[in-house]
């Protein structure tokens, strides 16, 4: 059976990076899959998080999903810390994966960069709980942007890993979900950086909370070069602004780089910024009003997240018993 799962971290607002590289396809996929969505509380504090805001965030992504499209009522939509499952199965893989393959990982260098001793053991192990997440259900399939690739090549290793230790045929080999023109949403500060929740500019992303005006404002000041755009996507060589503020384009229409480049190709940016902000509002505003609605009632919030965690716990706490007996944990 497939099963979907996937997580974005409570810190910080939400950005079309976010959106367009993982949300979105979140939506798409409820219909065909049995679809896990989670909250990723305790990754948000493998670095200090003030505790109301991260409350606060928490039930903002969880409105996040819920306006963007995702219904909590056939899917699963909760936070993590509910589910001890999680962290259960994060220590066995703590003792499953090597020092060595975590040293490999970018993000954990990105983030910890020159304070690299002064890091929380957690950011360290970030990881293995990433992977304990997909598979305390056993995921088969999880989508995501193209930063989570290594993590998710990890989550291979591990289950690859556990299945030769013991001997057994357990966890599958989960199969990440990256697709769309928004895979790599670019910074519209610096079309070499990614667009991040931790860059210090807010003028480098455009958010869910941002109104109409801000959104136009920061496209009117995005980066550019002063080029007309190309007529097809060779064009964009060596032009990561340009690039990157087409493929939002086209991913906010839900078509090609090349096919935006044929109707925009010859124009110069004075004609192409305001068409993207036009379209950027248009599809990114009303998402924003839905969460603003959902946001005024957060007593409903949390009875979604609990619903959704009771039923996570349906699914992951016979997989739980099972991988204790596999590991020789004596449990109820
Ligand atoms: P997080 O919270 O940083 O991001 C959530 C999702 O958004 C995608 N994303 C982007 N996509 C395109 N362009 C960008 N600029 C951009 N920035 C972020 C991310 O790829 C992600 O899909 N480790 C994960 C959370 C996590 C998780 C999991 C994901 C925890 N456990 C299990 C999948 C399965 C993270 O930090 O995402």
């Amino acid at each position: 059976m497939n099963r979907i799962f996937s997580g974005v971290q409570p810190t910080g607002d939400l950005h079309l990076g976010n959106y367009l590289g993982a949300i979105r396809n979140f939506v798409d996929l409820q219909n065909d899959y049995e679809c896990i969505y989670c909250v990723v509380d305790l990754h948000a504090i493998t670095v200090w998080q003030d505790p109301r805001e991260l409350s606060h965030a928490t039930r903002e992504v969880t409105a996040a999903f819920i306006a963007a499209g995702i219904d909590p009522t056939t899917g699963i939509i909760f936070n993590q810390s509910q589910v001890a499952a999680h962290a259960q199965l994060a220590w066995i893989f703590n003792c499953v994966a090597r020092l060595g393959w975590l040293n490999r990982m970018t993000q954990f260098k990105e983030k910890a960069g020159k304070h690299r001793e002064n890091a929380s053991v957690g950011l360290y192990a970030y990881p293995n709980l990433m992977a304990a997440d997909i598979l305390a259900y056993k995921a088969t399939h999880v989508p995501v942007g193209e930063d989570q690739k290594q993590h998710l090549e990890l989550t291979r290793d591990i289950a690859q890993k556990f299945n030769n230790d013991f001997g057994v045929e357990f966890f599958p080999m989960v199969e990440p979900l990256i697709f769309g023109e928004g895979t790599r949403v670019m910074s519209l500060r610096d079309g070499t950086k990614k667009m991040s929740k931790s860059d210090p500019s807010n003028q480098s992303r455009i958010t869910f909370t941002d109104s109409a005006d801000d959104i136009a404002k920061k496209i009117r000041r995005a980066k550019t070069d002063p080029d007309a755009l190309p007529s097809d996507p060779d064009g964009l060589e060596g032009r990561p602004e340009a690039a990157n503020l087409v493929g939002i384009y086209a991913a906010l229409a839900g078509t090609t780089s090349a096919s935006v480049l044929k109707e925009f190709g010859g124009r110069g940016f004075g004609d192409f910024k305001p068409a993207l902000a036009d379209l950027a509002v248009e599809k990114l505003s009303p998402i924003s009003d839905e969460m603003r609605r959902l946001m005024a009632d957060p007593v409903n919030i949390d009875a979604i997240l609990a619903d959704g965690a009771d039923r996570a716990c349906a699914i992951a706490d016979p997989i739980r018993k099972e991988i204790n007996d596999i590991v020789g944990l004596i449990s109820a």
